[in-house]
């Protein structure tokens, strides 16, 4: 399978290009921008997620696409969908997310994203439910996924098993949005 690119008013969702691995490496190096994941990336990591997306982008034909702004073809993150590796009560499922170089933030472009990738998750790909979960403190990202209508259960908070036992960020939160209640967030960005 193929990852199909995707286009939005701003945004076109499309794989990752060779030359957008300095752009990417940067947005994971950056400690303010990472503040919510255990540590940055260094460049070897950064290289070897964009491999880790075009794998499961072949082996589903979705995932985190690369976010390239249209008015000028700047690479300004990823957003997109993904098979979580790990095991917790909501698993198997498809998550959505989203990380963008800070000069890029404020701009409604992870929520333009997430909303073309919603789109594609409950279309194409016919998908039953959604979700998403990051830490407590991650006011943006929650934002983000009250934007598009998506709804926390403190019922679903959960340790992510990938964060060591004890470790600050190890607590999550986590939303849903099942397709019946899809486009019901878009007109709120
Ligand atoms: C999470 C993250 C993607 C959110 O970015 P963001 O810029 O706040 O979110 P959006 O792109 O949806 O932009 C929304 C903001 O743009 C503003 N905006 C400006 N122009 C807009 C437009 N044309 N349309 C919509 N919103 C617009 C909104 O009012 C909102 O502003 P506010 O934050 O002051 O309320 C970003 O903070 C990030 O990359 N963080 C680091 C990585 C991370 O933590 N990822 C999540 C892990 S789970």
């Amino acid at each position: 399978m193929t990852l199909p690119t995707l286009a939005s008013d701003r945004l076109i969702l499309r794989a990752y290009r060779t030359e957008d691995r300095p752009a990417f490496a940067a947005l994971n190096a950056d400690p303010e921008g990472m503040r919510y994941f255990p540590a940055p990336l260094t460049r070897a990591e950064s290289d070897a997620l964009i491999e880790r997306i075009h794998d499961h982008g072949a082996r589903h034909g979705f995932g985190f696409w690369a976010l390239e702004r249209r008015a000028d073809g700047a690479f300004i993150g990823m957003a997109g969908l993904a098979v979580p590796r790990f095991t917790a009560p909501f698993t198997p499922c498809v998550e959505i997310g989203w990380r963008l170089a800070r000069a890029f933030w404020g701009h409604g472009y992870a929520t333009e994203a997430a909303q073309a990738s919603l789109d594609f998750a409950f279309g194409p790909l016919a998908l039953d439910q959604v979700v998403a979960f990051t830490v407590p403190a991650n006011q943006r990202s929650q934002a983000v996924m009250a934007r598009l209508g998506m709804r926390r259960d403190p019922a679903d908070d959960f340790e992510h098993p990938e964060v060591a036992d004890g470790h600050p960020l190890r607590p999550h939160v986590l939303y849903r949005i099942d397709r019946a209640d899809w486009p019901a967030g878009s007109a709120a960005a």
